[in-house]
């Protein structure tokens, strides 16, 4: 399928040289290992960890959204295949099979750009928001039904936005009055209307999409169940690689990496051997100023890299 939708690939070379590299040096047997591409989107990680790999490598990548999953399907390489699954399904892979992994999260630009997506609070569109559009509730079908309570919450935990409260009543307001939110350009309305302050260049609306678009698509919590499925596939020696846009989503990360990557002792068993060490930490990346002023997308970006150890 052609789509006319374009995605620029944030911290393409360091992603991909985390996979591969330490400094300058390629990881013994890097090109024949098998990697995975957690969140494909239109394939600019991918392309390059497939011209990166020997004839007996592999790569294996999933997205949840069926567009890219068409966009996966014009590569013809039997080294390559994709799979129409959220992340989270990655600890069905064989314990102990992967050289490396990255996950690149959050949204596409094309899932973004087209207001047919509902992700968009500049172009109106639908409010639907799912990455799968082939399953699941859109934001509007939640919203028709959702408690008070939940909406705010949701606002305020994943959104950190002040006005939770006024903007989850305005809702339900509405949909009292008038019916259920169909679309994006009304939503941001009535955020708008609520939000009483403003930061600069940033729409009112921002944190409000943030929040139902993380919800919807349950993305904390697919994140959280992936990155504990790591641990069992990647081998000894294997790389985790994670790209993060927003601090909700990094603070998770940082904090996995760091509690793997310590020697835990067991308070009621002070004389027994400490758990040993699963991850080996191996830094924080940040993109360029050069790629920040070409894709202002790469701004809030962070890439965290981490080492599976032996068994
Ligand atoms: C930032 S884009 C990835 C871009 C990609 N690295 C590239 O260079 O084209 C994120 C992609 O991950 C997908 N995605 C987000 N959360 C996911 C999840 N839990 N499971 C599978 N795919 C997910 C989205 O549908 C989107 O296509």
């Amino acid at each position: 399928m052609e789509t006319t939708w374009s995605h620029a690939t944030v911290l393409l070379n360091e992603a991909v040289d985390a996979l591969f590299k330490q400094g300058e040096e390629p990881y013994p047997g890097a090109a024949e290992g098998s990697y995975v591409d957690a969140t494909f989107g239109r394939g600019g990680h991918a392309r390059l960890i497939l011209s990166r790999l020997a004839p007996g490598g592999r790569l294996t990548a999933f997205d949840k959204d069926p567009l890219a999953v068409a966009e996966a399907a014009r590569i013809s390489d039997p080294r390559f295949s994709i799979r129409h699954q959220g992340f989270a399904h990655l600890g069905e892979l064989p314990a102990g099979s992967v050289t490396g992994l990255l996950m690149d999260l959050g949204v596409s630009s094309p899932q973004i750009d087209d207001p047919a997506r509902g992700f968009s609070f500049r172009n109106n569109g639908p409010l639907d928001m799912r990455m799968d559009t082939t399953r699941g509730e859109s934001v509007s079908e939640w919203l028709a039904t959702a408690e008070l309570n939940q909406i705010t919450e949701v606002i305020r935990e994943y959104g950190e936005e002040r006005f939770a409260g006024p903007i989850a009543k305005a809702i339900v307001a509405r949909r009292q009055e008038r019916g259920p939110i169909s679309t994006t350009g009304e939503l941001a309305q009535l955020v708008a209307e609520q939000v009483k302050t403003r930061e600069p260049g940033k729409d009112p609306a921002t944190r409000t999409f943030q929040a139902f678009r993380i919800f919807i698509n349950a993305e904390l919590e697919e994140l959280q169940q992936a990155l504990a499925a790591s641990l069992s596939v990647l081998q000894g020696g294997g790389r985790l690689a994670v790209i993060s846009f927003h601090s909700l989503e990094d603070r998770i990360v940082k904090q996995f990496i760091a509690r793997h990557a310590r020697e835990e002792y067991d308070r009621r068993a002070p004389f027994a051997a400490p758990k040993v060490m699963q991850l080996r930490a191996l830094g924080r990346i940040k993109p360029s100023d050069e790629e920040v002023q070409a894709n202002p997308r790469a701004r809030s970006a962070i890439l965290r890299v981490a080492q599976r150890m032996a068994a």
